[in-house]
């Protein structure tokens, strides 16, 4: 049986896309059910629709609290019959409603050799810091900031300090870990 997927992003979406390809070309054992955009308008949403991806895109802001908003977004996931979460570039903590249904089944990239790093603009702090390894690292969620157990990592050697040349390094690390890994945990 093939696994239904749900990702989640609030940008460019570029992890995104590498999913969803790989998703289509059967390299991950998986259909992707929904995409999860809290930014509406965000890039990643264009990405879904050319690929007629289903997208829920929802203003935060709009509701009261975070469980009202998780509630809603656990209602269509349930809908859709979704048994597995990516997180791409989604910029927000999971709360309570959603990892009471999916915990262990929620998975995070980021763009550092976690724990080092966690948070907004990774690359910038790590840049910051001198670091002569960068790298990417997928994790599973929990209520933490990019904590959760880590499930895979891949180091980037990077002696320099340009930004535009570094970034697309890690962007390009990060699509093919992130497809090698969600493959490899969905492959039953
Ligand atoms: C990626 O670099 C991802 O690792 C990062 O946001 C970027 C999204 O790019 N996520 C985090 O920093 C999570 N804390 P994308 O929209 O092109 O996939």
């Amino acid at each position: 049986m093939k696994h239904r997927l749900a990702i989640f992003a609030s940008g460019n979406g570029s992890n995104f896309e590498a999913l969803a390809a790989a998703c289509a070309k059967n390299r991950i054992n998986a259909d992707v059910a929904l995409c999860v955009c809290d930014k509406p308008g965000a890039y990643v949403t264009e990405r879904a629709k050319k690929r007629n991806i289903r997208v829920l895109e929802l203003r935060p802001k709009s509701f009261s609290n975070k469980a009202e908003y998780e509630q809603v977004i656990l209602n269509e996931l349930q809908k859709e019959n979704v048994d597995f979460i990516c997180l791409a570039g989604y910029m927000r903590i999971i709360g309570a409603t959603l990892l009471q249904h999916y915990e262990g089944r929620i998975v995070n990239i980021h763009p550092s050799l976690l724990p080092a790093f966690p948070g907004v603009d990774a690359i910038g702090q790590a840049l910051e810091y001198g670091v002569k390894v960068f790298g990417v690292t997928v994790h599973l969620v929990d209520q933490s900031l990019d904590g959760g157990k880590i499930l895979s990592q891949a180091p980037i050697p990077y002696n320099g300090n340009d930004r535009d040349e570094l970034e697309p390094m890690v962007h390009t690390r990060e699509h093919a870990l992130y497809v090698e890994t969600v493959a490899e945990i969905l492959k039953n």
